[in-house]
């Protein structure tokens, strides 16, 4: 997608296919009027560029989550370990470098805010309403559920909740993300939108708190 005029979003580092990157994008501005939005999982910046390109097209805010000290399979050693996000003066991975690259290339400082921190943190005392949120941290089903959970409870009446890596079938992926979903949907107040690729959508149709 020539996602925007600065940077194209396939050449920044991710986990996001071109057509849920596109799906978050519109979804970001169709939400504009509702409230900001918030992704937890930032990485690189592939999913903040095409929702704070959004943002930008509708002078809204992104507020992007991420400790940036990697996933446990970005680690030394792990499957989706990057050499060159790796901290050689900490002895560290942090991808909070390339995000900050990316955020510049982009030209979207104006619309997207770093949090550079624990999701369980920065959600405690949260109390703006969101338009949207996109889940893409931590995948272990105990990490996914505390992020759904606790940041639907967060979501405006018409806002929707994203969650990237969403397989039914436990052959096709981890079921964390997906159980995750499922917990939210079966709590009430949130009604299916729709399935593209492997992220699946909510929308909040009424406050169920
Ligand atoms: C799969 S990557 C995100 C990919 C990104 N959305 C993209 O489009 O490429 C997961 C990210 O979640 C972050 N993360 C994992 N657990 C977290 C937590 N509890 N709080 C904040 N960030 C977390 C990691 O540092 C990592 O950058």
């Amino acid at each position: 997608m020539s996602l925007s005029k600065f940077i194209s979003a396939n050449s920044i580092r991710g986990f996001l296919a071109d057509d849920e990157g596109e799906t978050l994008h519109r979804l970001a501005k169709e939400v504009a009027a509702i409230g900001p939005c918030l992704e937890v999982g930032s990485y690189c910046g592939k999913s903040t560029v095409y929702l704070g390109d959004a943002c930008r097209e509708t002078n809204n805010t992104l507020y992007a989550v991420d400790h940036h000290a990697g996933s446990e399979e970005h680690q030394v050693g792990e499957e989706y370990h990057d050499p060159d996000l790796y901290n050689d003066r900490e002895q560290c991975f942090d991808s909070f470098p390339m995000f900050k690259r990316s955020l510049k290339l982009a030209q979207l400082t104006d619309w997207v805010v770093p949090i550079v921190s624990r999701s369980d943190v920065v959600v405690r005392h949260w109390a703006t309403p969101l338009g949207l949120v996109f889940i893409d941290g931590g995948h272990s089903h105990e990490m996914a559920l505390a992020d759904c959970m606790s940041w639907s409870r967060k979501i405006a009446e018409g806002g929707v909740l994203a969650v990237h890596d969403i397989f039914p079938k436990p052959e096709e992926g981890g079921q964390g993300p997906y159980l995750a979903l499922e917990a939210v949907f079966d709590a009430g107040g949130f009604e299916r939108v729709a399935q593209v690729n492997s992220l699946g959508i909510l929308r909040k149709i009424r406050d169920t708190y």
